[in-house]
């Protein structure tokens, strides 16, 4: 049999490069070398694309950190993505979550695994999943919407007309709408990069200052005080989800250095929590997949309120971080999907 010619691509040139290193190895390291011809692809943070000469078979998952020094640059990347017969993006953040390259396939009429254009820019944008997730009527926290250039403050209405106001002005309008404490992120970002927690007015505004160096939308939403859980969805026309794991932060959220530098962060899967609320959120995570027109999988992330009980859903998550110890294959592997075979069925979705 004629083995497929698989692109993997990883690096990129988002904040989430060098997990995206990690989630690339491991999945060079996992695919069936009988059916696939690999094509280890690594775009630097640049945006410049290289081969990762090393042979296939030798490739392991790498640490966090590691450089990768057996590259060769690639002169010309329409030519060389032709030869291939489906690409597989295991790239994180803006260029690679955003549906960028998204396009660039679709432009070159090649199959890739995973969400497409609309539905990859949907989920990485904060502000317009929040849109549709609404229309689908999947809980979500209370939120203000505000656009920031050269300093200057629109705040967005829900109908979307703007009207141009000074910061103090905009902080005491979202004051009468939300509560303390408040989480402020820009509206593209990933991996927690520009999300600050508000108690008071001072840190509102401080936070709002900061989100505004990495986007010029930025979100304020309501603060949650429950536990953080999620659920991952596999898929296109038929569409399943997994069972739900919990992650419980080493630091008062869970911030970058709460994912990838304090190890005394931790994940429970799978959650303890009651079937019908795991029930509600498996249900939850498909709807909002279908709702951004999701394919191939996603990693769908809520709040349990405390008090409460209530699920919030956060946020669509189109190319989770894929390591061999991610929640998403982590999440699969409890109802017997283990990794290997979670890449033969997002390749097969495609081809
Ligand atoms: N409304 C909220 N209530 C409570 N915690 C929140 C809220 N929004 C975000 N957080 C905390 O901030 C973290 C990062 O926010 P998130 O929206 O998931 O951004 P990212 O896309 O960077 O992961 C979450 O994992 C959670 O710990
Ligand atoms: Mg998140």
């Amino acid at each position: 049999m004629k083995k497929i010619k698989v692109c993997v691509i990883f690096g990129g040139i988002s904040t989430e490069h060098d997990v995206s290193i990690v989630s690339g190895t491991s999945v060079i390291e996992k695919l069936d070398k009988e059916k696939y011809e690999i094509y280890p692809t690594y775009i630097d943070t640049d945006g410049q694309w290289y081969q990762y000469t090393k042979p296939v078979n030798q490739i392991k998952v790498t640490p966090i950190g590691t450089k990768l020094d057996e590259t060769t640059s690639i002169k010309n990347i329409t030519e060389y993505l032709k030869q291939m017969d489906i690409a597989f993006p295991v790239l994180h953040g803006l260029g690679g979550e955003d549906g960028s390259i998204q396009g660039l396939f679709k432009m070159l009429n090649l199959p890739y695994v995973g969400c497409g254009i609309l539905s990859s820019s949907m989920g990485m944008d904060k502000v317009y999943a929040k849109v549709i997730f609404e229309k689908a009527g999947i809980p979500q926290t209370k939120y203000e919407y505000i656009k920031v250039k050269h300093q200057t403050y629109t705040y967005i209405f829900p109908d979307f007309s703007e009207k141009s106001m000074e910061l103090p002005e905009i902080i005491k309008k979202v004051q009468t709408n939300l509560n303390y404490p408040m989480f402020i992120k820009p509206s593209n970002s990933g991996s927690s990069v520009g999300v600050k927690k508000a108690n008071n007015q001072e840190e509102l505004k401080q936070a709002v200052e900061y989100a505004a160096q990495f986007d010029t939308k930025i979100l304020i939403e309501q603060g949650i005080c429950g536990r953080e859980v999620e659920c991952a969805v596999l898929g296109k026309d038929e569409v399943i989800s997994s069972p739900v794991g919990e992650v419980l932060s080493a630091e008062e959220f869970y911030s970058f250095d709460a994912k990838y530098i304090n190890e005394a962060s931790k994940t429970i899967i799978p959650a303890e929590i009651e079937k019908e609320i795991s029930n509600q959120i498996r249900d939850f995570s498909i709807k909002a997949f279908q709702a951004i027109d999701g394919k191939g999988l996603s990693r769908v992330d809520f709040f349990i309120e405390n008090k409460t009980n209530k699920v919030y859903i956060n946020e669509i998550n189109t190319l989770p971080g894929f390591t061999t110890i991610s929640m998403y294959p982590k999440l699969f592997e409890q109802i017997g999907i283990n990794y290997s075979e979670l890449l033969d069925r997002l390749i097969q979705l495609e081809i």
